[in-house]
């Protein structure tokens, strides 16, 4: 199949999205199909749909020029145009585009909304669910409302003009994290009224919306939903500090186990409250929904990633392994999903 790896763009997870189209498109390469990797903002040296799928391709070659454009991120707002020239016309020819976006302009629904208005095939959610993902305050509104358990968190916004003291909304600990951000970036654990304070300006550097969330003290989790199927729960524990930017992506520093030490009950449970999570967000394609355990081992749904990682150590992937289904063959499962 001719298949666009869409990858790069302009949020804060820029990088770590073109680590995961790269290993999308070689996977789906190994396993026989055209796969090519695109910038949506940048494009890539061939963008000819004549010519894109046809002869040798290089995946390491196409993502090099891809981080070498990384340094122009400011003329996408001067042209005032996101997507690269030619990029709906390649998209266009291809049987489906491969989304390997993560955070704003990609995970937030807007690029899945412009392609079904065009009869482009996508992976993943559709827009609706997908902005409603992104949006943590909202997400938070919809568990509230469905029943799915989640952490009591207040909004505050830059333009309020009092900020209530944590002790007065959340308790202390709180986490302090920006609305529609990723990769925990912006998000901090604040210990006392200093640290909160801190917390909200740190945050306000990335977003003007902020969420304040109580604290959950315990373990942390992750569930895959592919199709309607609920995956393994793998179970997430950074050697140091909490699953913040450096431990998701430095080797070495979290340790990932698939299928999580619990007893079957609490797996189920955690299971089921997150098949609810993936329902009451409308998401559909496949998702990966955070989950909390406190010491009493309730269970707290944090936010649901309507484009999680995408490189085979990543979480999703870990899961699919612990079922025997391999990274390229979840690729291709993702890519079948999108067609039907
Ligand atoms: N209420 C909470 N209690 C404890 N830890 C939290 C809480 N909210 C977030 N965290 C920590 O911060 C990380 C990032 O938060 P999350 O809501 O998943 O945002 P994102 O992954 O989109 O940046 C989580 O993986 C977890 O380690
Ligand atoms: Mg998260």
């Amino acid at each position: 199949m001719k298949i666009t790896v869409l990858a790069g763009g302009n949020s804060t997870e820029r990088d770590v999205s073109i680590v995961s189209g790269t290993q999308v498109c070689k996977a789906l390469r190994s396993i026989g199909h055209q796969a090519v990797l695109v910038d949506v903002c940048f494009g890539a040296p061939e963008m000819d749909p004549e010519k894109a799928f046809e002869g040798e391709y290089d995946t390491e070659a196409a993502a090099e020029w891809m981080r070498s454009c990384t340094g122009r991120l400011s003329e996408i707002r001067e042209r005032r145009s996101f997507f690269a020239d030619g990029l709906l016309e390649l998209c266009s020819a291809s049987d489906t585009v491969f989304m390997a976006l993560h955070g704003q302009n990609g995970e937030d629904g807007k690029i899945q909304a412009a392609f079904e208005l065009m009869g482009i095939r996508y992976t993943g959610c559709n827009y609706l669910g997908s902005a409603i993902a992104m949006d943590k305050e909202l997400a938070k509104q919809i568990f509230r409302e469905s029943g799915v358990p989640t952490p009591a968190g207040i909004v505050v916004r830059r333009r309020d003009e009092v900020r209530p003291a944590a002790k007065n909304v959340v308790g202390l600990p709180c986490v302090v994290k920006p609305s529609c951000g990723g990769s925990s970036v912006g998000v901090s654990i604040a210990r006392t009224e200093e640290e909160y304070e801190k917390a909200l300006e740190e945050g306000f550097r990335y977003e003007d919306v902020l969420l304040v969330e109580q604290y959950i003290d315990g373990r942390e989790f992750s569930v895959g939903v592919v199709d309607g199927e609920v995956y393994p729960v793998i179970e997430i524990a950074p050697i140091e500090g909490f699953y913040d930017y450096t431990n998701k992506y430095k080797a070495g520093s979290t340790i990932e186990t698939c299928p999580a030490d619990l007893p079957a009950d609490l797996t189920e449970e955690m299971q089921s409250t997150v098949l609810d999570a993936y329902r009451a967000l409308r998401l559909q394609g496949y998702g990966r929904i955070d989950v909390m355990m406190d010491k009493e081992n309730n269970i707290y749904c944090l936010e649901a990633n309507t484009l999680p990682g995408m490189t085979p150590t990543s979480l999703l992937p870990q899961e699919a392994a612990a079922l025997g289904i391999d990274f390229a063959h979840l690729c291709e499962k993702l890519v079948e999903i999108s067609l039907r």
